[in-house]
């Protein structure tokens, strides 16, 4: 079974490093789909640079042979054929974070109805966690190192110098 988990990563959070791990233990092969630009969303990170971190941060996760991370730039209904993929991965942290993902669900679906969604409930230590909290985290100098990765805190720090 062939499994995106698709994401704007922007950056890469412990909160999606779990998902990539549990995705791994019922997925043959996981796609870790990068989006290059969320519409509604203003990036701190170059899509180069958001698949260099994530390529970073998992390179010592358990199965990361079995793991691919590759760019996207239109729908995820369409992604999901160009990879032969049977599933898409979605982490859940909240009811509210469940209806939305719910609704972009459906209509992927309606666009691909081969698109079957699996919903992971997030790790109960990340459902606070999101790349916009660590950015205003890291933006006012606070401390961000029980949150991402070693390559992700580095990364922040330059970008503010
Ligand atoms: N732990 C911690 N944080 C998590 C998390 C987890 N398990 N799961 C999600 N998050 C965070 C993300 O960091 C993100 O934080 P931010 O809003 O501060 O950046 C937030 O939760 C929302 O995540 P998500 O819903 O995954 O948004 P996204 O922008 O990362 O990804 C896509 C959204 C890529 C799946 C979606 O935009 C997409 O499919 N785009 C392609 C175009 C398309 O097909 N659009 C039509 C869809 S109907």
């Amino acid at each position: 079974m062939t499994a995106i988990y698709p994401g704007s990563f922007d950056p890469v959070t412990n909160g999606h490093i779990d998902i990539i791990r549990r995705a791994l233990c019922f997925a043959d092969h996981v796609v870790v789909g990068v989006v290059s630009q969320n519409v509604y969303k203003k990036g701190m990170f170059t899509q180069e640079e958001r698949v260099g971190l994530l390529r970073e941060a998992l390179s010592g996760v358990d199965g990361s042979e079995r793991m691919e991370i590759r760019e996207f730039s239109g729908l995820l209904a369409e992604f999901f054929d160009e990879c032969g993929a049977d599933v898409v991965v979605r982490g859940i942290r909240s009811p509210i974070e469940y209806e939305y993902d719910l609704a972009q669900t459906l209509a992927n679906r309606q666009m691909n109805p081969r698109l079957e969604t699996i919903f992971l409930p997030a790790n109960p230590a990340h459902v606070f966690l999101s790349s916009s909290i660590v950015k205003e985290i890291a933006a006012f100098g606070g401390d961000i190192g029980a949150m991402v990765p070693d390559c992700v805190q580095s990364a922040m720090r330059n970008k503010r110098q």
